[in-house]
């Protein structure tokens, strides 16, 4: 068993994990050819590994995907760029909120609204604005990281 395993076994995860690893100076940084930690995700979290056809949209820009057990809408808005957004819009509440690749906008089926890439609403229904979550796309790890707080 490595110190890792016998950390990660502790039940530490995430940020405490790394901190104890590499902080503590329990293991070399960086380029380590020991095995380096996996993100582990946290309530906090929700990773996609794009390698799953599940998120195989996000691996091109302009695709998209709906996480619908979480209502939230992740874009591939620019090579190095990922938007997630709620998909329960502002105006009526209604989970009817999509990514519009041709208008590069997140888009509510039941009445009209729009939002951009920041969400800030485009029209009257829109106006609200929607919330935005903070999120990174790793390109060389094919993954997006989404925070939920
Ligand atoms: S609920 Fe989305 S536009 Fe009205």
């Amino acid at each position: 068993m490595t110190r890792y395993e016998f950390l990660k076994n502790l039940g530490l995860t995430g940020s405490a994990l790394f901190a104890v690893t590499c902080l503590g100076g329990l293991q070399a940084c960086g380029n380590s050819s020991e095995e380096d930690p996996q993100p582990t995700p946290n309530a906090n979290q929700v990773i996609l590994d794009l390698t799953q056809a599940a998120n195989a949209n996000l691996r091109n820009v302009g695709g998209s995907v709906i996480l619908t057990d979480r209502r939230i809408v992740v874009a591939r808005v620019a090579q190095d760029r990922v938007v997630a957004v709620t998909q329960v819009c502002s105006h009526q509440q209604n989970p009817n909120v999509s990514f519009n690749a041709n208008a590069n906008e997140f888009q509510c089926s039941v009445h009209g609204a729009r939002f951009n890439t920041q969400g800030q609403g485009l029209n009257a229904n829109g106006s609200n604005g929607l919330r935005v979550f903070t999120s990174t796309l790793d390109v060389a790890g094919n993954r997006v990281t989404i925070s939920l707080v």
